[in-house]
């Protein structure tokens, strides 16, 4: 049975890890690999727009990171504050909309006032959404869904909250779910980054190091995408069946 290749992937999540051996490498201190990484950020998202990406999701900070020594933790947070002074024209210009999920409720006041002004800034951004995810995790994201749903309906007991019910409240909302998921470093795991949302992503794993995770690179996590065969379930018949209607649809003729 053969299978055309699916549509490109809309909505990528990217787990950029393995900064701190990139530095390793070159006997060079880690916040190096992180600027390094930062700066790796910038080509991709250019190279996602150029693939038609429409939402880019990338894990900068997990909730589990604060146990790392307190000085790489300040100098990522300083990091952050940097990489948004430096970037906010460029992010407007190429049209990309700014957003960061987590729980804000730790950071620093000069990171929030620099997220509020470059969410304004770029709120009018078509070309790609960038979500940051920073002292993030997908166990703390449901925790807070469900509580936000529990506030919003005072007088409804949990037995009625459903998946669908659930949505609104992610911190993801309104994206789509991840089609592709990219986690650079060599290891294959989510560790707590949109374990709701990545429930039928594709999962590509590369040991190559965030930094060097280049235009090529993605390229190739594109194609391979391309190659899935995503049945969400069902069987191969059903999948091929569905979608010769929808070409039917398309292309009557
Ligand atoms: C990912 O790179 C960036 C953050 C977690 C902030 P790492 O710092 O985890 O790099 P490795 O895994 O130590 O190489
Ligand atoms: C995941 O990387 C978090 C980010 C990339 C921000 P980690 O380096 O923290 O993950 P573990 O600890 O190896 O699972
Ligand atoms: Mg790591």
């Amino acid at each position: 049975m053969s299978f055309e290749p699916h549509a490109s992937p809309k909505h990528i999540a990217i787990i950029m890890d393995g900064n701190g051996r990139w530095s390793k490498k070159r006997l060079m201190p880690r916040n190096i690999g992180h600027l390094m990484g930062a700066s790796n950020l910038r080509k991709i998202v250019k190279a996602c727009v150029n693939h038609s990406v429409k939402h880019l999701t990338v894990f900068a900070f997990s909730t589990e990171n604060w146990k790392r020594p307190p000085e790489e933790v300040a100098i990522l947070f300083d990091l952050f504050v940097r990489y948004l002074k430096s970037e906010i024209m460029e992010l407007q210009a190429q049209g990309i909309r700014w957003r960061v999920i987590g729980d804000q409720s730790a950071f620093p006041k000069e990171l929030k006032d620099q997220i509020d002004f470059a969410c304004k800034a770029t709120e009018r951004g078509t070309q790609l959404d960038l979500t940051v995810a920073i002292n993030y995790g997908g166990r703390w994201d449901i925790l807070q869904a469900v509580q936000g749903w529990q506030l919003a309906h005072p007088y409804e007991s949990l037995d009625q909250l459903s998946q669908d019910a659930l949505d609104p409240y992610l911190a993801t909302h309104p994206l789509p779910e991840p089609d592709l998921l990219i986690r650079t470093g060599g290891e294959s795991r989510l560790s707590n980054f949109l374990i709701w949302q990545c429930a039928y992503t594709e999962m590509f794993f590369t040991k190559e190091l965030w930094p060097d995770f280049g235009e090529a690179s993605l390229s190739e996590a594109i194609e391979w995408y391309g190659q899935r065969i995503r049945r969400f379930g069902k069987t191969d018949e059903q999948v091929q069946e569905s979608s010769l209607r929808a070409k039917s649809v398309l292309h009557p003729n």
